[in-house]
């Protein structure tokens, strides 16, 4: 099959799979981080079609979305078994959604530089701009409020395992997460692209303060 149908027969199988999720595994979502590897993918010389795929379908078998992890990776084996002919190339992208699958890809380093790329992009889409709107759009699905100073003046890290929603903010999701993410970077162009967002999000942060104590210190 030619690799610009394939592609958009992934495209097809990853909105039906994605396309009622509102926690933030959207296919809006798998979109941008397709896009992301693939500049990361041109610029580190990665295999492009490897990265594209993998990082459509990343989300697919996610265990939030699936009875258990290993029936949401079955799904995707056998969806890329009967759409793709290379063994090698199934092996490989199953290889990048099942490091990536491990609590938010914090487990096992990923083995492959096309790995390293999906894995990269998928976390620059939790950081910047787009970063903000998820954790905010996250936090209020999950009943999370915005920020408690009483709870944490500043945000500060509140807990180690920040899947615990009943405590927290929005905001302390900045300081269990999203500012740790830079210096988790696999290749030198994420680590760029990070490094932005990263400033991008202290300055977000500075402003919220200065607004939220009125404008004051
Ligand atoms: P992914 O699987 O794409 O790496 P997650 O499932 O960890 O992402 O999170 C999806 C989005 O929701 C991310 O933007 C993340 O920052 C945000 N998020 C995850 N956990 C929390 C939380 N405890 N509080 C606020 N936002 C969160
Ligand atoms: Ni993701």
């Amino acid at each position: 099959m030619n690799h610009t149908l394939l592609i958009e027969q992934t495209e097809a199988f990853v909105r039906e799979q994605l396309g009622q999720d509102t926690t933030g595994h959207d296919w809006w979502h798998s979109d941008r981080v397709r896009n992301t590897a693939a500049v990361i993918a041109g610029i580190e010389k990665a295999d492009v079609l490897i990265c594209t795929l993998a990082a459509l379908l990343h989300d697919v078998a996610d265990e939030k979305l699936n009875p258990s992890k290993e029936e949401g990776l079955l799904k995707v084996r056998t969806w890329l078994d009967s759409h793709l002919d290379n063994s090698g190339q199934i092996d490989h992208i199953m290889l990048i959604i099942d490091t990536m699958s491990f609590s938010g890809g914090s487990g096992a380093p990923m083995a492959t530089l096309e790995g390293q790329v999906v894995q990269d992009a998928d976390r620059l889409d939790a950081l910047g701009a787009i970063g903000i709107a998820r954790t905010f759009v996250f936090s209020g699905a999950k009943g999370r409020p915005m920020h408690d100073p009483d709870i944490a003046p500043r945000g500060e890290s509140l807990q180690k395992e920040y899947r615990d929603y009943s405590k927290g903010t929005a905001v302390n999701h900045f300081y269990e997460k999203l500012l740790k993410l830079k210096d988790l970077m696999n290749t030198s162009y994420g680590r760029k692209l990070a490094e932005e967002r990263h400033q991008f999000m202290l300055g977000f942060l500075d402003q919220f303060y200065k607004e939220w104590n009125a404008d004051g210190e």
